[in-house]
């Protein structure tokens, strides 16, 4: 048996998914002609009160379409230190766009009105010119993190006063509305500009929307083309995740639950740590806001911990010389997740 927990992007369509996939109704993209591609995205731009989507092949994708839309060669992007789009998405930003990225150290992803103020340059022909600010919710890195509204809300005022666009990596976002009780609509609101992922804890196999005004997305639509997305007949995989928008964001719940039953049992074993900026080596199972859960090991490298895991079937990542990663997700029950403290336990101790 293989308890899977290097990432929720290992989600594999249900049954009914690909009943739904199978069947989709399909036409040519591109010429705006694939009816399941439309009805996708005309169902998340009503359910995050935007005017309109486009549907995108991956989260990468559409952030950095995104980046392009808002921003021309030289401009600058604020953003946290381990944004997803600094972080992981192969230098793209300056690669794609010509951007030039500053970064707000956050407390696990998260960065306040404050923090950003502070970094605002005047305008002077020394400095490049600041064009973007992007958040991430929940943050990855920051252990699924969830950013309070309230905060997005005084960092939406302070762009707009600065006349910048806010754009946000909600690779995520369900599950952040989930936990939260708040709205899609509400929680995109203050955003210029959203991309949301069906391919991560929803369990689609493909697909990403990029979702904001008619502007902005005929724009995107452009660069969308340009970076080499524009698909076809991509109704077959606009349906898993049409499918998956209909029917997997509630049970994202039970991926939170889990985490928290992970996060707890592993707050038992000696030398373990919960949470990217635990304290020496205290544990906070209330740092587990949704479904990632970090944690640190004291005494073995995190690399050496993950292979020996692997070699008796617990798959987790190392995201760090000592930190370590396991995400919940739809491909593991709460019972194999009961099972997983035991196991790592009886690692650590050999
Ligand atoms: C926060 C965040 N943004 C963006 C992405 C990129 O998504 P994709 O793998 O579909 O390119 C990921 C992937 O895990 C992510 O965690």
């Amino acid at each position: 048996m293989i308890i899977d927990l290097r990432s929720d992007t290992i989600t594999k369509p249900t049954p009914a998914m690909r009943e739904a996939m199978a069947n989709a109704e399909v036409g040519d993209d591109i010429f705006g002609e694939d009816p399941t591609v439309n009805a996708v995205e005309t169902y998340v731009a009503e359910l995050l009160g935007k005017e309109a989507a486009v549907y995108m092949p991956s989260g990468t994708m559409t952030n950095q379409v995104a980046l392009r839309v808002h921003t021309e060669p030289g401009d600058e992007i604020i953003l946290e230190s381990e944004a997803h789009i600094y972080y992981y998405e192969g230098g793209a930003p300056a690669a794609l766009s010509g951007a030039m990225c500053r970064l707000i150290k956050g407390d696990k992803g998260i960065f306040t009105a404050t923090d950003l103020e502070s970094e605002l340059r005047p305008e002077d022909p020394h400095f490049p010119t600041t064009k973007l600010v992007c958040l991430e919710n929940t943050h990855n890195r920051g252990g699924g993190r969830i950013f309070p509204l309230s905060e997005i809300e005084a960092i939406a005022r302070l762009c707009q006063s600065h006349h910048l666009k806010l754009h946000l990596d909600g690779a995520r976002f369900w599950n952040a509305c989930v936990a939260t009780g708040i709205s899609e609509a509400d929680y995109a609101k203050p955003f210029d500009s959203v991309s949301v992922c069906f391919s991560k804890g929803l369990g689609a196999p493909v697909g990403s929307a990029l979702v904001g005004s008619q502007e902005t997305i005929t724009r995107a639509r452009r660069f969308r083309k340009m970076f080499g997305g524009g698909m076809r007949q991509a109704g077959i995989i606009a349906a898993g995740a049409l499918y998956a928008l209909k029917n997997h964001r509630e049970r994202l719940l039970e991926d939170h639950i889990n985490a928290k039953i992970l996060a707890k049992g592993l707050q038992s074993i000696e030398g373990i740590a919960i949470g990217e900026a635990a304290a020496p080596w205290a544990i906070a199972p209330e740092n587990v806001q949704t479904n990632i859960v970090i944690f640190k090991i004291k005494d073995i490298p995190a690399r050496v911990l993950a292979r020996r895991l692997q070699e008796i079937g617990v798959l987790v990542l190392a995201t760090g010389s000592h930190s370590l990663r396991a995400v919940t997700s739809l491909m593991v029950t709460q019972e194999q997740i009961e099972q997983v403290p035991e196991l790592v336990k009886s690692v650590i101790s050999q």
